[in-house]
């Protein structure tokens, strides 16, 4: 069985005293952002704004621990929307948010407290890669585990995603290069998952040819050839994130979800390790099935020559933003083996999307020849 579901309004404005005059943003609005973007937003555009910085709960991506000293300090205030504006790392947690009666997210995690819906809320992405902003999910770190995992449910939909391409003009390179390359895997392994259908395909195929094209415009004429583009992978990233919201991704996510959990590793810079030796594994395995397709699509946004090797020549011009590393340079160690391979193969809810199954030893080799 397939199926299509956006549950989340899109609007998109030029710049951003559109969205603020046409959604009445006031200090009632919970705003939620990092400094950073926020210097280079709303507060050119008034200063009597409530905001929260997430940087000052923790560092890096989602964890228990910093979403739930965010939750205490909101709970101490009066707003009535949430607006998040940020990467997937604001979006995520203004998700978890914007639920109801929640203390400690860890219940919501397994599951001890029932999830319901609370304030309305408004996401603006500053980075072009999750999709969040039109996704029912939200990733966290669970500290104790040191894991990542995911939440899923029908009211982390957010309510609008809004999106404002001005925002993303002051994205260091290396997170515009880290998001992307997030949204590329997200439209690639929708594409191979069994839920894709003829909807999901058509957002996840206008995606890859977005962004590879920016790609190869950023090889040939140098990195600012991503912010004349950010318009375009911006939809990219929200088309991936429609696509990959309705079919889920697979291995590539799951194996990367250690690396990134006990290493903290970006969520693109992790995916990307492991992109290349998954989609090997596939064409392996089932090499005459729907790999066939994807890899004409790209060859075909590559311009390769018959017989060219689309996955290889893909990686060579993805190597360029984002250099892959052995796995140890990451931090990995030998003794990550096992409890990696075993971590990712209870991913269930992202096994389940896989192009041919993965049993553990196919994992544990993969993590072996990338170490
Ligand atoms: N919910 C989902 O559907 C989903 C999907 C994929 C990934 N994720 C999660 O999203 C997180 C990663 O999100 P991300 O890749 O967007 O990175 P991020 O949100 O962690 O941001 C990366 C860095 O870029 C900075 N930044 C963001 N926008 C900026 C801007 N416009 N100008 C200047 N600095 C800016 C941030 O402050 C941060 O330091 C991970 O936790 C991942 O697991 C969620
Ligand atoms: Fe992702």
């Amino acid at each position: 069985m397939s199926s299509f579901k956006l549950s989340t309004e899109i609007r998109y404005y030029n710049q951003l005293p559109e969205f603020i005059q046409e959604f009445s943003v006031t200090k009632d609005d919970l705003i939620i952002t990092n400094e950073v973007i926020y210097d280079n937003s709303f507060k050119l555009y008034g200063t009597d704004w409530n905001v929260l910085f997430q940087e000052a709960y923790g560092l890096g991506e989602p964890n228990d621990k910093m979403i739930n000293k965010l939750i205490a300090d909101a709970q101490k205030k009066k707003y009535n929307r949430i607006i998040a504006v940020g990467g997937g790392t604001v979006i995520d947690i203004g998700k978890l948010l914007s639920l109801q009666g929640v203390d400690d997210v860890l219940d919501v995690l397994y599951g001890k407290v029932p999830i319901k819906k609370g304030k309305t809320l408004i996401v603006l992405p500053t980075t072009c890669g999750t999709g969040s902003e039109v996704t029912n999910i939200s990733i966290l770190e669970d500290t104790t585990n040191k894991v990542k995992k995911g939440i899923v449910h029908q009211y982390l939909f957010p309510d609008f995603a809004v999106l404002v391409p001005e925002l993303l003009k002051g994205l260091p390179f290396k997170f515009f290069a880290f998001s992307s390359v997030d949204a590329l895997i997200h439209a690639i392994e929708s594409y191979l998952a069994p839920k894709s259908n003829p909807m999901t395909e058509l957002f996840g195929v206008k995606a890859m040819e977005l962004i590879i094209n920016t790609y190869k415009d950023v090889a040939e004429k140098g990195q600012q050839a991503a912010y004349e583009n950010i318009g375009k992978v911006l939809l990219a990233s929200t088309y991936a994130g429609i696509a990959f919201g309705n079919t889920g991704v697979g291995a590539v996510h799951a194996l990367s979800y250690p690396l990134g959990g006990k290493y903290h590793v970006a969520h693109g810079e992790a995916n990307y390790a492991f992109f290349d030796a998954v989609m090997k594994k596939y064409d392996e395995v089932n090499p005459t099935g729907k790999i066939t397709q994807i890899k004409e699509i790209i060859a075909g946004i590559l311009d390769l020559p018959a017989g060219g090797n689309a996955f290889a020549e893909l990686n060579v011009l993805i190597n360029k933003l984002v250099p892959r590393k052995p796995l140890r340079e990451y931090g990995m160690k030998a003794d990550d083996l096992a409890p990696f391979t075993k971590n990712a193969m209870e991913q269930e809810r992202l096994m389940i999307n896989n192009y041919v199954p993965f049993t553990a030893d196919d994992v544990l080799k993969i993590y072996k020849d990338l170490y």
